[in-house]
């Protein structure tokens, strides 16, 4: 088994960041809530080290959350970062104090000794900058450490007992703010923890294709295709796992872009051989969306006869007992919330939850422990193309919900889906998929007047969409120069019918949303 370290969370807003950089320099890790990290835990997953996170509690309240002792007493690496490295101070006998000298954003550190931390990036006398969010601050130090950074608003910017290989620091490491942030945590995990770098992808598609087999034994399995990455993914590594036990179905909605659905069909059956169901069921959902307009409802609508049809179509595979799902690991972290309560919905997001308890399947998930960037890697591990590798994001209920405002028609949806095309098409000749998180066009309610040759036309407004994100929360739109968003408005004008007008959307998220509904 590869080395592994453990991320104990106290609700940090950048804890998952932890575990990415931790993983990107080779080494697997976990991210586990505060209250769960007990001593059974910390001894069935013996982590090299411990990272403690930050979070917004006060190290200074008589009930503030913290690490059980044990975690200091294994004799193995701990870190601790911002509020970590408050609590780690307060139980091992030092003092944090709430200080009104609060830093947040960019700050600089002098860095005043050296420490295993440090090596190879920072050297004693120099001034780096970094990353701070606290108020509180480490005022008195345990005994055992020393400090070996300052800064202005953290006298105690970092601190370090190398005898029991404990370092604590201040400042945020895991953001890109901090510039060295990834080298320190890296010497954190190899130079400290010892751990050698060798988890990779390669070596989690074997170890996931083990565990595959394992739980599956001779059963069989099923596995919706969307198009998208997760689950084109979950497919692929499924059917190396076990052939020909797997089932894959894919339900055309009616609302897929140009050519998808043709194009998942012949990458999975003809070129992976996967037994696939491949349902048209386009005439169901038009029917049953009819003249709906409200967004959520159609979404519900969307979503609900998505599940009758695949449970349908899935109820003809024999003996089925387990449904693969492309759940990901940031689904799965069950962040510390210290505010209490559900978030508000904004959107209804729909996916085939429900569908396990309702067809008595077991789920297999071998995606769970990944985060995005890493299902693509998987996949190109896996050898999937790298056009549908890369493909920017497409929500479930596709199309349907770029046709704001009005009742949903065949013809619509194919105005729609010509224009898309285009814009896309422009966006790869333009060099620029790659360069933007999600591009798409909307089909706008509204009829404008336009004069094309001597004629007037009274036809549909497109909207065109594009941004960039890390993972779809918020989102800036994309600045296009003026050429390119001209040639592709001419393009669409003079090439689909129905369309005379084009405009392009400035707005990010918040307070957009990235789709138009
Ligand atoms: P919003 O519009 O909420 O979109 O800013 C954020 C990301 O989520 C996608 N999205 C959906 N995905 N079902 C999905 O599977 C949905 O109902 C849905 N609505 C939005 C959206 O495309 C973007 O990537």
């Amino acid at each position: 088994m590869s080395d592994r370290i453990l991320i104990i969370d106290f609700g940090s807003q950048v804890t998952q960041l932890i575990a990415r950089r931790v993983r990107e320099s080779g080494v697997y890790s976990e991210v586990h809530p505060f209250h769960t990290v007990d001593e059974a835990l910390l001894e069935n997953f013996a982590p090299k080290g411990i990272i403690l996170s930050g979070g917004p509690a006060s190290a200074t309240w008589t009930e503030a959350p913290r690490p059980i002792e044990k975690v200091y007493q294994l004799g193995i690496p701990v870190l601790g970062i911002c509020y970590g490295q408050q609590i780690m101070m307060q139980q091992l006998g030092g003092r944090v104090d709430t200080s009104d000298h609060q830093e947040f954003g960019r700050a600089y550190v002098d860095v005043q000794e050296d420490c295993a931390l440090f090596h190879g990036v920072w050297d004693v006398g120099a001034k780096e900058q970094v990353w701070m969010s606290h108020g509180d601050r480490v005022g008195k130090i345990a005994d055992g450490f020393r400090v070996v950074a300052t800064s202005e608003g953290a006298p105690c910017a970092a601190v370090a007992d190398d005898s029991r290989h404990f370092y604590a620091v201040q400042f945020h490491p895991e953001v890109v703010h901090t510039p060295h942030g990834t080298q320190l945590l890296e010497n954190f995990t190899h130079r400290v923890c010892g751990c050698s770098g060798d988890w990779t992808m390669a070596a989690f598609k074997e170890q996931e294709i083990a565990k595959v087999r394992e739980q599956v034994g001779d059963g069989k399995v099923i596995c919706g295709l969307s198009g998208g990455v997760d689950s084109s993914v979950v497919a692929v590594l499924l059917h190396e796992a076990i052939g020909d036990q797997l089932t894959c179905v894919f339900v055309d909605t009616g609302f897929m872009r140009m050519g998808e659905a043709e194009e998942v069909v012949s990458l999975f059956k003809d070129h992976y051989n996967i037994p696939l169901i491949h349902k048209d069921a386009s005439e169901m959902f038009f029917e049953a969306l009819g003249d709906e307009t409200d967004p959520e409802k159609k979404r519900k609508i969307i979503g609900g006869l998505f599940i009758d049809v695949f449970q349908e179509e899935a109820d003809k595979i024999n003996d089925a007992r387990f449904l693969a799902q492309g759940t990901l690991y940031p689904d799965v972290i069950e962040s510390v919330s210290f505010t209490g309560g559900p978030s508000v919905t904004i959107k209804s997001h729909h996916n085939v939850g429900g569908l396990p308890e309702r067809m008595n399947l077991k789920l297999v998930e071998p995606l769970r422990e990944l985060f995005k960037d890493e299902v693509r890697a998987l996949g190109r591990e896996l050898g999937l193309p790298a056009s549908f590798v890369g493909r920017h994001p497409f929500p479930g209920p596709g199309l349907a919900i770029r046709i704001p405002g009005q009742a949903l028609t065949r013809e619509k949806c194919d105005i729609l889906r010509k224009a898309d095309a285009i814009y896309l098409e422009e966006i790869r000749n333009a060099g620029l998929y790659d360069a933007i998180w999600q591009a798409f066009a909307v089909l706008l309610p509204v009829q404008t007047v336009g004069v094309m040759g001597d004629a007037r036309t009274y036809e549909f407004v497109c909207a065109l969409r594009a941004v960039n994100s890390t993972d779809g929360m918020t989102a800036d739109y994309y600045h296009y120069d003026h050429e390119f968003l001209s040639r592709v408005s001419n393009r669409i004008i003079n090439e689909v019918r129905g369309i005379n007008r084009v405009v392009y959307d400035c707005t990010s998220k918040p307070p957009g949303t990235i789709e138009w509904e």
